[in-house]
């Protein structure tokens, strides 16, 4: 259970790989924390992170656990809960890029990046939602993007899924909040990581330390929508609302 301070003693990484996860996971250790569980498809990897992680009187375990298999997802997050007890930060972090415009035209991969970053992720939600619930407190945190606000041509399949989880995560979360769960949906815009190594920098590009920075900050003070960085609120408030034809001559990287 969180102290005081909002220090969480357990903390679940779905993503277990992720950088900006493990940034977030890190900003969020202190000597309350007791337990980090990162969930990876890759565990080999995991345990290249958790090796990175460990330390005396913090146990990190890696466990196997696939976006892609979202009937698989209760029953990963009853095992971590009934291994560890009651988490106090659910972290989800997940996520296919895919290949930009050429996943709108390529089946195989739009259906990919849609089923993970949307369908898997909602499974993982309710999965997380009902451990939470149950405990009546604890937080999740869900990576969305800016790419949500207004999804564009050049990248519109995972901007539309960033869209849908966003929304859902905010009715969730609503729902949530009645049995003392906070959720908090962090909106960052370019972030220099593996996902986006080798890509040309949007403007406002940030790390996923200051990502870190800004959610933690938002999960103690109980914030709902975190941006980063936080002028990208007041530019997507402008963004939204610009004519179309204008919209699709920005150069937004
Ligand atoms: N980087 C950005 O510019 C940016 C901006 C806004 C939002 N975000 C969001 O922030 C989150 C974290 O991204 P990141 O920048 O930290 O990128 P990252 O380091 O590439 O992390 C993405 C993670 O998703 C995991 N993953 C992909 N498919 C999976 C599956 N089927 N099952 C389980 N795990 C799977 C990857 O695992 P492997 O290690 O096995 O590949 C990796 O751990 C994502 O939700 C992303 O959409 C990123």
């Amino acid at each position: 259970m969180d102290n005081a301070l909002h220090e969480p003693q357990t903390i679940v990484l779905l993503g277990g790989t992720s950088d900006i996860g493990l940034a977030i996971v890190r900003e969020l250790l202190s000597p309350t924390t007791r337990v980090v569980v990162l969930a990876c498809r890759d565990t080999a990897k995991g345990e290249v992170a958790a090796a990175g992680l460990r330390r005396d009187g913090l146990t990190v375990d890696v466990v196997e656990f696939d976006g892609a298999t979202p009937a698989t997802h209760q029953a990963v997050m009853d095992g971590i809960a009934a291994r560890h007890g009651d988490l106090d930060v659910v972290i989800l972090a997940y996520a296919l890029l895919g290949s930009g415009q050429a996943t709108s035209r390529d089946m195989a991969e739009a259906v990919e990046v849609a089923h993970v970053n949307f369908t898997g992720a909602v499974a993982s939600l309710v999965a997380a939602g009902n451990v939470l619930r149950a405990q009546r407190h604890g937080s999740i945190v869900v990576l969305s993007s800016v790419a949500g606000e207004r999804v564009r041509g050049a990248n519109a399949v995972y901007g539309a899924t960033k869209a849908g989880l966003d929304g859902f995560a905010q009715g969730l979360g609503d729902e949530l909040a009645e049995d003392g769960v906070h959720m908090l949906v962090v909106r960052p815009g370019f972030v220099r990581s593996a996902m986006t190594e080798g890509l040309p920098a949007a403007p406002f590009a940030t790390t996923p330390e200051a990502v870190a920075t800004a959610a933690v900050k938002g999960l103690r003070g109980r914030r709902r929508t975190v941006w980063v960085p936080g002028l990208l609120r007041f530019v997507f408030m402008a963004l939204r609302h610009t004519p179309g034809p204008v919209w699709r001559r920005l150069p937004l990287g």
